[in-house]
């Protein structure tokens, strides 16, 4: 946030405000009151499904927001899980290519993302675990969810699981590069009207991202009450600047009696972002337009990855 060139990304997304939304940045502020669609409009769709992201789009949110996962053949997915089997009906069209991990001493079956092809992932039902009327629906993959916000929002990818790709030779974050390099979204010119903002739990993750591409993506640090270092302490902070430009803890972290995070983090020039499980969103009382509307005015807090883009208040 504080380099040249993500400066330049900011002036150019603030030149770019003719033909944006009204939410994007406005001129002299620190690009904050972002919509992130996470999963696409997932309040009343299916979760990273097509049709949530198509519906997203339409409702012109800043960003959407995505997981992704890395194929056998090297594609990546938007999907969530390390695994296929909660979300898709992979145990029953291929009952025998699970792996079996232990848990708690226990064998427990498990089909994972990676050993799959696209072309086997595509013909998987990815609709009927929030409703059968959405049998139909199919993974996406992200070139998929690329061709469709270009020039329209921006995109918000989350590296899942980097650990585990290496542990198989594989690099997620040079894939993900490798892909916006292909069209050509590697750079401030290149993101004018579809802004890159990557985010992930993993510091490695950002790190190689950084390393990569220096700071031609945005890059948000994920934080939750789970991990091992303490990122919203004032060291954490402070760490995390040198290498990020935004956080984006679980809410229930940076709401009083806790939300000095939010000034501690600026006091850092770092974004703060925030995301939420649905669960609680919004608290009794509120309406989700009138509690984001808290979230961004009274605490402060520069984006909201939400569910319901149409609700977030311009
Ligand atoms: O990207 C923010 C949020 O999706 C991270 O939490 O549980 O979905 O990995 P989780
Ligand atoms: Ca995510």
């Amino acid at each position: 946030m504080k380099s040249p060139n993500s400066l330049a990304l900011i002036a150019l997304l603030a030149g770019s405000l003719l033909i944006a939304p009204p939410s994007l940045a406005q001129p002299g502020d620190r690009y904050h009151r972002v919509s992130i669609a996470h999963g696409g409009a997932s309040q009343h769709l299916p979760f990273s499904s097509l049709t949530a992201f198509k519906a997203a789009v339409e409702m012109r949110p800043d960003y959407i927001e995505t997981d992704v996962q890395l194929t056998k053949d090297g594609v990546l997915i938007c999907f969530h899980d390390l695994a296929l089997e909660n979300r898709t009906n992979v145990a029953a069209l291929y009952p025998d290519r699970f792996t079996e991990v232990e848990i708690a001493g226990e064998l427990v079956k498990t089909w994972y993302v990676n050993d799959f092809t696209l072309a086997e992932i595509k013909t998987l039902d990815f609709g009927s675990w929030f409703d059968p009327r959405y049998s139909d629906e199919r993974i996406v993959s992200f070139q998929e969810l690329i061709d469709l916000s270009r020039g329209k929002v921006g995109l918000y990818p989350e590296t899942k699981d980097p650990d585990f790709y290496r542990a198989r030779g594989l690099d997620i974050d040079l894939a993900l590069h490798q892909l916006f390099v292909r069209n050509q979204l590697d750079t401030a010119e290149g993101q004018v009207g579809t802004p890159i903002v990557i985010q992930s739990f993993h510091e490695s993750s950002l790190q190689r991202l950084r390393d990569l591409n220096g700071d031609n993506y945005a890059l948000i640090q994920l934080v939750w009450e789970g991990q091992d270092y303490d990122y919203l302490s004032d060291a954490g902070l402070r760490h995390i600047a040198t290498y990020a430009d935004g956080v984006a803890p679980i809410l229930r972290m940076v709401i009083p009696p806790n939300a000095d995070r939010i000034a501690a983090a600026h006091a850092n020039d770092l974004w703060v972002h925030i995301w939420h499980a649905e669960a609680g969103f919004p608290p009794i009382g509120y309406s989700s337009k009138s509690y984001m509307t808290y979230l961004l005015d009274v605490l402060k807090i520069d984006g909201l990855m939400n569910h319901e883009p149409d609700q977030f208040p311009l």
